[in-house]
């Protein structure tokens, strides 16, 4: 896990944040799916992940399935329900796949659920303590947007391979790692009007502030609008965008995403990479699905964000994205939807210096996913 037993030095780095919890990380991502072991087969095949740990009928749970993935420090978890009724199958026929939690990894799971819930979250789990022979982890957890939910983990006494209840799994299957590192940021997708309330709650609740960056204003073509704000921790280990539509003239991406997600949820997941040609170049040839920009966005792409270091070429015949703030550059680029519905998708990105997430790039990207939104007669 990305936890180590002690606690690392955090440094502030988001000084409006008022870091009571505080976060140290993402811990897991866990996925309520169809079919979980056909989920971690994709994970592990065409992402890179390896296989980390199990749980199901043969570690004594009856209700449920989970696959435990991990590549460097993302961990995914996906589950399935092995019952015909109840929270899971409730979720998987609302939402179809999607993320249930965003789990963060806490010193204290007590005291992060007693600062939260005093400060007005929502209890899903009062803090539990659960043991098996490797130590004890206590969890709790909090709800956010939609039926997504925050588990703060706190395993500092935990030296087993994921969380108690959990045993290793090591299929013979080769791995080879992409180089994805850790989670960038996750962005959340709210309804009309409810982006303030979701980023007053991280406010209020967490302890978070609003990540000031270029990317604040209005984004929108000539079709479709949407408006989104960033909130981050004080060390910035966590940084969570929360988008809402706005009106344009035809349907918003973000609308098309409450339509079919049947409310709010998780939109996409950002996975940081040291070296996104490797990277992009491998997901492509195992048949990861991108949006593509038209190739005149490398005409004019340098004289907006001046002298990179890597060739213009490779980028090109990626479909690889450019754009620079006040503190460097970055590069990006944004799959289309992972699940059957056109809801969650993955970013790549890779920072050097840049802080920001992107705006540079959202005209192109979004004229790019009105293209695919026109396929699906849904613009
Ligand atoms: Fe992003």
């Amino acid at each position: 896990m990305n936890g180590s037993s002690s606690s690392p030095q955090l440094e502030k780095v988001n000084p409006e944040a008022e870091d009571f919890l505080p976060l140290l990380g993402t811990d897991h991502i866990e996925l309520y799916c169809g079919n979980a072991k056909q989920s971690a087969y994709y994970y592990i095949a065409a992402w890179g992940f390896k296989p980390l740990a199990y749980c199901g009928l043969e570690t004594g749970v009856r209700d449920r399935v989970s696959y435990v993935v991990q590549q460097e420090k993302i961990t995914l978890v996906l589950t399935s329900p092995l019952i015909p009724d109840g929270p899971i199958n409730d979720h998987i026929n609302r939402h179809g796949d999607g993320v249930k939690s965003i789990a963060l990894w806490v010193d204290n799971a007590s005291k992060s659920w007693e600062e939260t819930t005093s400060r007005g979250a929502v209890s899903v789990m009062a803090p539990a303590t659960r043991e098996d022979k490797d130590g004890s982890v206590v969890l709790s957890g909090i709800e956010t947007y939609g039926d997504t939910v925050h588990t703060f983990v706190e395993r500092k006494n935990y030296q087993g391979v994921f969380l108690p209840g959990y045993g290793p799994w090591n299929p013979s299957q080769p791995i080879k790692p992409l180089g994805l590192r850790y989670v960038d940021h996750m962005v959340g997708n709210v309804g009309w009007g409810e982006m303030n309330t979701w980023t007053d709650f991280y406010a209020r609740v967490m302890g978070f502030a609003q990540l000031i960056s270029f990317d604040d204003k209005d984004i929108s073509t000539e079709f479709t609008a949407l408006m989104s704000k960033v909130m981050s921790n004080g060390n910035g280990r966590i940084k969570f965008p929360i988008n809402e539509p706005a009106e344009g003239r035809k349907k918003s991406q973000i609308e098309e995403y409450i339509d079919f997600y049947q409310g709010p949820g998780v939109q996409h997941i950002a996975l940081a990479t040291s070296n996104i040609i490797e990277t992009v170049t491998e997901l492509r040839n195992r048949g990861i699905e991108f949006l593509q920009v038209p190739a005149t966005y490398y005409d004019t792409v340098l004289d907006r964000v001046g002298h990179i270091d890597e060739d213009l070429d490779p980028l090109r015949e990626l479909g690889i994205l450019i754009d620079r703030d006040d503190e460097g550059y970055l590069l990006q680029i944004f799959t289309k939807p992972v699940v059957d519905r056109p809801t969650m998708f993955f970013e790549i990105i890779q920072r050097k210096g840049a802080k920001s997430f992107g705006k540079g790039n959202f005209k192109a990207l979004f004229e790019a996913i009105e293209r695919e939104q026109e396929t699906r007669g849904t613009l």
